[in-house]
């Protein structure tokens, strides 16, 4: 049998890092594949998987292989409370195309367009798992799968579909864009089928995004705050389709 340094070794490049304890259960949970997951104190792991996910126990159980600290902290860029780390396989960009563009669709595609910032993008694929959306799609360079953004997530990738698209290649559906100068979200139902759209922290939404929306909604704001932060209005979007009676069960 590889050790499992070794295994981690030669996997690593085409791998998704899964970085501690709750990222790897919540992957597990959603049927990602593992092919090799350490720590450094496989009895507190378990023990934790005994408190707080039963339900992935076992597959911790034959999964967690035991290594030194020294040899787990080698392998993580920064060593996380838990000692836990894993590699998981990154989803088919296919199957998430797939899944993004199948109608009828029940719950909104979120659509960042241009995001900036590593931590905001996790924040917002943590919303859309929570919220049981479709997928999360980002438009402009930032990797949604980029190490940071997958640690952001909490290894929620796996629960909906994380693409980067050009906005030419949007799923279809009903496009919503979120602007403060749009019409109140309050008197407004959002179909199941939208893409809720939401612009860059340092510009808004880019003109080729407004090009394709459909309608332009705001969040209530009092008129001399300029704007919420980017995954906090995800967040009353999706609470607000949600409060319409869409997922989650
Ligand atoms: C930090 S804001 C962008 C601020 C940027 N300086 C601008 O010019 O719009 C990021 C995104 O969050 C959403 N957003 C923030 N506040 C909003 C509001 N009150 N109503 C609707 N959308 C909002 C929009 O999609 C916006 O593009």
């Amino acid at each position: 049998m590889t050790d499992p340094v070794t295994a981690w070794r030669r996997l690593a490049g085409g791998c998704v890092l899964l970085d501690g304890f709750h990222a790897l259960k919540h992957a597990l949970r959603f049927g990602a594949e593992v092919p090799v997951a350490v720590t450094a104190d496989r009895a507190a792991a378990l023990a934790l998987a005994d408190d707080l996910a039963p339900d992935v126990r076992a597959a911790l159980d034959a999964l967690l292989a035991e290594v030194p600290y020294d040899a787990y902290a080698s392998l993580v860029p920064r060593p996380h409370p838990t000692a836990v780390a894993a590699l998981a396989v990154r989803p088919a960009r296919e199957a998430n195309l797939r899944a993004l563009a199948r109608m009828p669709r029940t719950a909104p595609v979120v659509v960042l367009d241009q995001p900036r910032n590593l931590g905001n993008a996790g924040a917002v694929v943590r919303l859309a798992a929570g919220f049981g959306a479709t997928g999360v799609v980002t438009t402009g360079p930032l990797d949604p799968w980029h190490p940071t953004v997958v640690r952001g997530g909490a290894g929620l990738h796996f629960a909906t579909a994380v693409e980067r698209l050009e906005v030419g290649e949007l799923p279809p559906g009903p496009l919503f864009a979120l602007d403060p100068e749009g019409e109140d979200i309050r008197g407004l139902k959002l179909p199941d089928d939208a893409l809720l759209a939401f612009g860059s922290e340092r510009s808004g939404l880019s003109a080729a995004l407004r090009a394709r929306a459909d309608h332009l909604v705001a969040l209530p704001m009092r008129p001399q705050v300029s704007s919420y932060n980017l995954a906090t209005s995800v967040a009353m979007a999706l609470f607000h389709w949600s409060a319409g009676g869409g997922a989650p069960v």
